[in-house]
């Protein structure tokens, strides 16, 4: 099963894909990790993306596309992927669909989270993960079970992103309205498009989501 997970910053893409990745067996992309794994190991790219995410701009299409047609192709996808921050414009979208059609592979849904723009700043804001296992919280909707401490690995060292201060988080829901959200009418014209209430609690949204895909193999 192959499937999108469209939404705005903060509406919940990741959270959802790493509880979708664990049940159903699928691999989580999301283009923002990758782009920091860039920013991390220093690389041509990770420089390129570092001033353009702390800027909330978009990276180019030919580059974003070329490393998911990699990543595709790599063994966890098999089962198939969701693509958790891809397609992010047009361009993106219709590459993706070449690139399926030419793997012999389509396109099974296309969920977008609903979540109100004055919903997102608070989520942002409040984001942080284990700076070890990578485990996500949030100060007010999931904050570690001993404060300081992480629940799975038990690290006391979390990161916030570079990018979730409050006026590049401006930037990046300006960039979604102008240059994502046409992406909706897109595949409503494919018949793919289900949308979820994003407002919802983490586990209310996974049952949502989980009523449109069925139950796992
Ligand atoms: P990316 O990393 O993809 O960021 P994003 O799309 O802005 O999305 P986020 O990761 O901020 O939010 P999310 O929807 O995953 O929410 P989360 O689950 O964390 O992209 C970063 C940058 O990389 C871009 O700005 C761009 O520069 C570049 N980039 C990436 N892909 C690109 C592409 N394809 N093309 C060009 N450039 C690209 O949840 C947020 C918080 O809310 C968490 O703390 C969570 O615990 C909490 N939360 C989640 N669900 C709920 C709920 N239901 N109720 C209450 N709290 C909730």
């Amino acid at each position: 099963m192959n499937l999108i997970l469209l939404g705005p910053p903060g509406a919940g893409k990741g959270t959802q894909a790493k509880r979708l990745e664990e049940r159903y067996g699928i691999a989580q992309i999301s283009t923002g990790d990758m782009l920091r794994a860039e920013v991390r190991s220093g690389s041509e790219i990770g420089l390129q993306a570092k001033g353009i995410m702390e800027r909330g701009e978009l990276m180019p299409d030919a580059i974003i596309t070329a490393m998911l047609a990699l990543r595709v192709s790599k063994p966890d996808c098999a089962r198939g992927f969701i693509l958790d921050g891809f397609p992010r414009t047009t361009p993106q979208a219709e590459a993706l669909d070449i690139m399926l059609r030419e793997k012999g592979l389509q396109l099974d849904h296309v969920i977008e989270l609903k979540v109100d723009d004055s919903a997102l700043v608070e989520r942002i804001a409040g984001r942080f993960t284990c700076a070890k296992c990578g485990e996500g919280y949030h100060d007010s909707f999931k904050a570690p079970k001993v404060k300081g401490v992480c629940d799975v690995c038990g690290s006391t060292e979390f990161n916030r992103r570079a990018d979730d201060k409050a006026e590049t988080v401006a930037a990046r829901l300006e960039a979604y309205h102008r240059q994502t959200a046409p992406l909706l009418p897109y595949y409503a014209a494919q018949g793919k498009l289900q949308g979820v209430d994003g407002m919802a609690s983490m586990s209310e949204v996974a049952i949502q989501i989980e009523a449109i895909l069925g139950v796992p193999d």
